[in-house]
């Protein structure tokens, strides 16, 4: 996404802006043709021939100096760019450009510049939760401004907190998903991805699961958002990074992803339906720890709602995609599974081949549709079945 694309990046004087280094070098390996602009302060912490050297090109520090690159520079650097991104962005910036003020070289380009913005506000804590802070972000968010949540962690200032810059793989990250939104193959299209198995409760410490790693629904989902779509991801517990720019909601229970399922359903355009649900539960789970007095423990499980027949019953123009892991009968079970859940396309595997299901990265699927049609695309890494995935998907809204 970031080949040829001209990115201006400005620079302001948190301390953080040694990792903007990091970030402009990032982005020109990724082929984008980036200028820098740095204020008075940034250039106090760091020097801008370091951005020169980085970005290949000329730094503009000063709007008087008289040696610019373009004529009016401030309003040239504004046009020539297709994104210009404030990393990092102080509390001063971020009121400057929220009230209209610009004092500054970057300030002024800000002004002059129609194309799209991204900010990524770093400082201390408290700075980041003062009032007029808030009131700046917020106007700007209005103002249509990107902004990149702060992380939290470490600040200079000694503290833990949130107000971090992000880093820079994820800052990078962040710019192409901002082009892949406009521009993806995807683009316009709202996913519901589920992911993960789910945990029914036995008592405070325990729980009935499954072998679920979560890898082809986070696959899914990474994949999506990369391609522009607007992901939401409903997750169990899993012991995976969430995948950047797709909004992740963790349930435990089926009855929790159930219920988040439901509260996105009527928005999205297509669901799939990759978790490992928990079909039973038990019947009560007991408030205190169970203790080991018995020789044997009889649990009494109740049948949990089928999240997806659900939502096949409530399909208004979703296009909804199951998975059916199976250990025998493959084809004619995931086929009854079309029919009884109202699906578009079931992804069937059989879990006891070498290479295909659990915890692997690699899996082997039949496309199963409702007209009988079957596509057998052969052992593919998770990655891939996902992006295979989201073509028919894609196919599907092209019609
Ligand atoms: O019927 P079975 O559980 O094998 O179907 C698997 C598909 O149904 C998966 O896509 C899974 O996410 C979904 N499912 C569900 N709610 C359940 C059980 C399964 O949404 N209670």
């Amino acid at each position: 996404m970031l080949e040829g694309k001209k990115i201006v990046i400005g620079v302001t004087g948190g301390i953080a802006a040694y990792k903007t280094v990091t970030l402009v070098s990032r982005l020109v390996q990724a082929k984008a043709q980036v200028r820098v602009i740095m204020t008075e302060a940034a250039t106090k912490l760091v020097s801008p021939l370091l951005f020169k050297e980085i970005s290949g090109g000329p730094v503009a520090c000063d709007m008087w100096c008289g040696n610019q690159e373009f004529n009016v520079e401030h309003v040239a650097l504004g046009r020539w760019c297709d994104l210009m991104v404030v990393a990092p962005a102080t509390a001063n910036i971020i009121g400057k450009m929220a009230n209209g003020i610009a004092d500054d070289l970057l300030s002024t380009t800000l002004m002059a510049c129609d194309k799209p913005k991204i900010i990524c506000p770093a400082m201390n804590t408290n700075m980041l939760n003062n009032p007029a802070v808030m009131r700046n972000l917020e106007t700007l968010s209005q103002d249509g401004i990107s902004i990149m949540p702060s992380a939290a962690g470490h600040l200079a200032c000694g503290v833990n907190g949130s107000g971090r810059l992000p880093e820079p793989e994820d800052i990078k990250e962040y710019i192409d998903h901002f082009f892949a939104r406009h521009e993806g193959d995807l683009a316009g299209l709202k996913l519901l991805v589920t992911a993960g198995g789910t945990r029914e409760a036995i008592d405070p410490v325990r729980f009935i699961g499954n072998r679920s790693s979560g890898k082809m629904g986070y696959a899914i989902a990474r994949d999506a958002a990369c391609r522009g779509a607007d992901v939401v991801l409903v997750s169990g517990p899993v012991a995976l990074e969430p995948p950047p720019c797709v909004r992740v909601i963790p349930v435990e229970s089926t009855q929790e992803m159930l219920d988040a399922c439901l509260a996105v359903y009527p928005d999205v355009d297509a669901v799939i339906k990759a978790a490992a649900v928990a079909d039973y539960k038990p019947h009560h789970a007991a408030e205190q720890k169970i203790k080991k007095n018995e020789e044997s423990l009889t649990l009494t499980l109740d049948k949990n709602p089928d999240i997806l027949k659900l939502l096949g019953e409530r399909k208004t123009h979703q296009f909804l995609v199951g998975f059916a892991a199976e250990t025998q009968h493959l084809v004619e079970n995931a086929a009854a599974k079309v029919r009884k859940k109202n699906l578009d396309m079931i992804v069937a595997n059989d879990v006891t081949v070498k290479g295909a299901g659990f915890s692997t990265d690699t899996n082997i699927v039949k496309f199963l549709f409702p007209d009988g049609s079957i596509r057998e695309p052969g052992l593919l890494t998770k990655e891939e079945v996902g992006n295979l995935i989201l073509d028919i998907v894609k196919e599907h809204f092209r019609k």
